[in-house]
């Protein structure tokens, strides 16, 4: 299938294809010759022995294998080392650079391209479930740095975006698990539907399960292009997340992280009032039964979390802010409405009125990408459809996603995390 996802910068489109055996078939020839006159493909050593090789050959690309795996990649010095290779390929402007990978590699590669010659097309084919509902969408790129993660980076959306599903036959227990956390996170923001297909035979549903998470991203994107608010909301059960890492030294998988700091922040909604009791046991039975281990890193500790907490770019004038949600699939407008916490307390979705409030408000598309809009919902190709229903159903209402947490709160969310989850 073919979609072209509105634009993210105003004079830049990407084009998505998403389906499977796409690697095989034309598109990339197409897309190369469309853009350039060259191509060079470029992964890390697992995705080239896996993928990279063959494609290769098959695109008549030159291949870079990258000296680094994975987020070992995403680094100032793979970055140069890249660079220097495409100057002594004389690499130039007709250059179609292809990232072939996960998150870490489209990050990467999508930096270099941004600065290459001041910038050169950039496809994209994401390798993991990760990549492919999350990190290939939005035109953000980056590289980490001693001082933390994605700290230099670019807004470069790619010519198109290619994500074959068959690719992910050969990802790792792991991989899985990093792109279920994020995909639970999308339907915990914005897709109840997608929150009752991801029980546990959700692999067997890619086709009708990827769609809708690419769906909840792309609404973001396309509403919230250079992250003035909107974007805060798939924030959702990362404050705790990030924080997590970063006590863990980064050896926690991110999947595992973002799993507790769902948790933990539907714990969160339900203690500032705004989630009720059953469904916030509903989201820690379904996120407890998909696999994930659950548990706080082994040299967990509360004042280094707290510490780490804070850091996170929402706190303002010491206050921890955080994305809360009122029910499966909605999130709360802070603007909306005084949360009154006795009030509110059990009762079981107390700020419905402003989750309607969410659908109701905010302008969705300029008149250019109307006609494409309504092209893409009355379009034969299911996938299409599907993305277009869960693009349309999230809507930004102008609100402020993300709201002051009162500190006994966050100590009482990290008690029961404390309690719970070791
Ligand atoms: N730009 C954004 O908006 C954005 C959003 C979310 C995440 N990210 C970034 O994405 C990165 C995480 O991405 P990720 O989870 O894909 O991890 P990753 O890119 O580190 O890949 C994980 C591992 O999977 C391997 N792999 C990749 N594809 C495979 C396949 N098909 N079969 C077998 N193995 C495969 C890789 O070699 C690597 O070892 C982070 O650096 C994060 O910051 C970026
Ligand atoms: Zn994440």
């Amino acid at each position: 299938m073919n979609t072209t996802i509105t634009p993210i910068l105003p004079t830049a489109t990407t084009e998505l294809y998403l389906g499977r055996d796409l690697l095989q078939g034309e598109i990339i020839p197409h897309l190369i010759k469309k853009w350039g006159h060259r191509a060079v493909l470029i992964a890390d050593p697992i995705v080239a022995e896996l993928y990279g090789t063959q494609l290769s050959t098959k695109w008549k690309a030159e291949l870079i294998v990258l000296p680094k795996i994975g987020e070992a990649a995403k680094s100032r010095e793979t970055k140069e080392w890249l660079e220097d290779q495409l100057f002594a390929g004389h690499c130039g402007r007709d250059t179609v650079l292809i990232a072939l990978g996960g998150g870490a590699i489209t990050d990467l590669v999508g930096f270099v391209a941004s600065t290459y010659l001041r910038g050169i097309p950039l496809l994209l084919l994401p390798t993991t479930l990760l990549a492919i509902v999350d990190a290939s969408l939005g035109g953000k790129t980056g590289i980490d740095t001693h001082h933390g993660k994605n700290l230099l980076g670019s807004y470069y959306p790619p010519k198109a975006i290619i994500a074959d599903l068959n690719t992910l036959k050969s990802l790792p227990p792991t991989e899985w698990q990093n792109g279920l956390a994020e995909i639970l996170k999308a339907a915990l923001i914005a897709n109840p539907a997608l929150w009752t297909l991801c029980d546990k035979s959700w692999r067997s549903k890619l086709e009708q399960i990827v769609p809708l998470a690419i769906g909840v991203k792309i609404a973001t994107i396309e509403q919230d292009p250079l992250e003035k608010g909107f974007r805060r909301i798939l924030n959702f059960g990362h404050t705790v997340a990030h924080a997590l890492e970063a006590v863990a030294g980064y050896q926690m998988a991110h999947g595992e992280a973002v799993a507790i700091g769902l948790i933990a922040e539907s714990y969160l909604s339900m203690r500032m009032g705004l989630l009720g009791k059953g469904v916030f046991e509903e989201i820690v039975a379904r996120i407890a039964s998909s696999g994930f281990v659950l548990q706080l890193p082994w040299n967990y500790d509360r004042s280094k979390f707290l510490s780490a907490l804070a850091y996170d770019k929402k706190t303002a004038r010491g206050v921890l802010r955080f994305t809360l949600i009122t029910s499966i699939g909605k999130v709360y407008d802070a603007r909306s409405s005084v949360v009154n916490l006795e009030d509110h307390q059990s009762s079981p979705s107390p700020m419905h009125h402003s989750s309607a409030i969410l659908m109701q408000y905010g302008s969705r598309h300029d008149a250019s990408n109307l006609s494409h809009s309504e092209a893409l919902q009355n379009s034969p190709n299911l996938t299409a459809r599907r993305i277009y229903d869960a693009r349309s159903s999230l809507v930004n209402s102008g609100g402020e996603y993300c709201s002051s947490v009162p500190h006994e709160l966050v100590l009482d969310m990290i008690e029961w995390m404390e309690n719970k989850l070791r």
